[in-house]
């Protein structure tokens, strides 16, 4: 299956309103951020960033080192035209994230609903590598899935569901499992899913 075309596909063809993932507010991911330390002087990579609006928070929080990464080019694009002018200073790359290449670093990479797609361990083992490469030391992570009691499915495909202490687990030994958030998100037609959010913090 032709991932990149799976997402292109929806982004171009639906509404916001058609997403189920989609969210107005995302207050825990800045809130646990913002627990961690985040300032405006921080750098965020928001993982599989979609439209969400966790760029425009931190936009208004003050960040100038922001980075959205996408499989998804058309879902960049509907965010960077939301976005205009503001949105200049993001940087947008459309790439896989289990096969981007970066040789800097972040102190904060969020992922919201998109670890969960990686069923195949092939492809966590690459996500966590460039995850551990990614982030300086004592950098954080805010990693939300669907929960053990949340959906098996989303936008058509399988997704592998966690506990806080089960994506610790796979994280590894140096990531530390700061704090965790248990959230039932509504889709914008009124389902309620399961999420938990884990606030992890890379060892030195
Ligand atoms: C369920 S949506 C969540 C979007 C956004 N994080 C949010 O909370 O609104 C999953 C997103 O991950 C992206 N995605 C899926 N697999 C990916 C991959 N391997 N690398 C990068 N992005 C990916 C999709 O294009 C989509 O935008």
């Amino acid at each position: 299956m032709d991932k990149q075309l799976h997402w292109n596909t929806i982004y171009s063809q639906k509404s916001e309103d058609d997403l189920s993932w989609h969210q107005d507010d995302p207050s825990i991911s800045l809130e646990l951020m913002k627990g961690a330390g985040l300032t405006p002087q921080s750098s965020v990579i928001d993982i599989g960033a979609g439209t969400s609006r966790v760029v425009d928070r931190l936009l208004a929080f003050g960040l100038r080192d922001i980075t959205a990464l996408d499989l998804s080019r058309s879902a960049l694009v509907k965010a960077q035209g939301r976005l205009g002018e503001r949105g200049e200073i993001v940087r947008w790359i459309a790439a896989d994230v289990t096969r981007w290449e970066t040789s800097r670093t972040f102190d904060f990479w969020h992922d919201r609903a998109v670890f969960h797609f990686l069923v195949d361990p092939v492809d966590r083992e690459s996500y966590l590598k460039r995850l551990s490469r990614s982030l300086g030391t004592e950098g954080h992570a805010v990693i939300a899935t669907f929960a053990l009691d949340g959906p098996e499915k989303c936008s058509g495909l399988d997704v592998r569901r966690y506990s806080p202490e089960s994506l610790s687990d796979e994280l590894g030994s140096s990531f530390d499992l700061v704090t965790h958030r248990f959230h039932i998100h509504h889709t914008p037609w009124g389902r309620p899913q399961s999420f938990q959010y884990s606030l992890f913090r890379k060892q030195e």
